[in-house]
């Protein structure tokens, strides 16, 4: 069998482990060859490969991005963009696809399963918004890095008597900030999930200032004020078509300047949250995917996608990922609550 494998969307630290995972046992185990396509479903549209072997993915796990690259390519925007991918499977001598992706490349694996594609999914966000996985790899890496700037964003608040807002990613979900904030003890925690007011963020950083404490505000960059919109960047839209999100922080920290008289900083942590070295938890997951990815491409268990269950790996069908996506439900959000303010 020749597998082709690509990864596909915003990068995430623990892709490298799935890409090792798949050719490591599809290799030694099966005797697969691999084609790697090149920046997520560009490759198959316009033929754009590099070799996967056991040599090529020796010593990738630590290294975070993707060797493949990626890009947010959607083949159904592209005038034929389907029937070129399918033509260039055929060429190429491809049988099975691994596509690691989150929403959209798994959305656009989905279709392509459902035109005769054979393909398998593994889920990949930072933002563990996908359905029908308890967890996706690179979560946890990025809620570590935000739950560290938060440690250290204490301090420097603490020195100069400042409330701090740090915004995260988190476009209509607010799993990173609900995790990093409670790791880090956050005076207040705002997601997209649920409508926030300005005036009792206020009364947040009121009251931790009377403890003696700097407020440290976290805000996922969806997060929506109680009497406004989701704010949005400048309005341009990436290449699969959602629009670029950031600045509710920097808003959300001028309206505390505003409503308190105290002087506020933002800080963004943006990309870094999808940089570097995966966590232990994330390399475990994403191996884990990638062994039981290229098990499912050889049981012929197309249209499915690899998922975390519990501790187990499951199988659930390809479409379940993004029937609906898997938001931060009120009850565990208001859990939280109590270390407010
Ligand atoms: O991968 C999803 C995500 O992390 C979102 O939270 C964020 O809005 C988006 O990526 C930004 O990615 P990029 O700048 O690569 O378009």
């Amino acid at each position: 069998m020749r597998i082709g494998v690509l990864t596909g969307g915003g990068d995430c630290p623990g892709l490298n482990g799935v890409i090792r995972g798949v050719v490591r046992k599809g290799v030694k185990e099966y005797g697969y060859e691999f084609v790697g396509f090149r920046d997520g479903w560009k490759g198959p549209l316009e033929g754009l490969t590099m070799p996967l072997t056991l040599e090529s993915t020796r010593g990738i796990l630590p290294k975070g991005g993707t060797i493949l690259g990626s890009s947010r390519t959607n083949p159904f925007k592209i005038e034929n963009g389907v029937e070129r991918i399918k033509e260039n499977l055929e060429k190429m001598g491809i049988d099975a696809l691994v596509a690691i992706g989150g929403e959209d490349t798994l959305g656009v694996a989905t279709k392509l399963d459902a035109l005769g594609v054979k393909v398998v999914g593994v889920p990949k966000t930072i933002d563990n918004d996908l359905n029908n996985t308890d967890y996706t790899f690179g979560f946890d890496t990025s809620v570590n890095i935000a739950m560290e700037a938060i440690d250290r964003l204490h301090t420097t608040a603490e020195s100069h008597h400042r409330p701090i807002v740090v915004e995260v990613m988190g476009r209509h979900a607010g799993w990173i900030a609900l995790h990093a904030g409670i790791a880090g003890g956050a005076t207040a925690i705002l997601i997209p999930e649920v409508k926030f007011s300005v005036d009792k963020v206020c009364d947040y950083v009121k009251s931790r200032f009377k403890d003696g404490f700097a407020p440290i505000i976290v805000v996922a960059e969806g997060a929506i004020p109680q009497d406004g919109d989701m704010i949005v960047k400048d309005g341009e839209l990436d290449a699969f078509g959602h629009v670029k999100l950031s600045g509710i922080g920097d808003w959300l920290a001028k309206e505390i300047e505003a409503k308190t008289g105290l002087e506020a900083r933002c800080a963004v942590l943006g990309h870094i949250q999808r940089g570097g070295t995966p966590s232990a938890f994330d390399r475990v997951l994403s191996t884990r995917f990638g062994v039981h990815a290229i098990t499912a491409i050889h049981d012929g268990d197309f249209g499915k996608m690899v998922a975390l269950h519990g501790t187990a790996i499951a199988r659930v069908p390809l479409a379940s990922a993004t029937e609906k996506l898997k938001v931060v439900d009120p009850s565990l959000y208001a859990e939280t609550e109590v270390f407010f303010g």
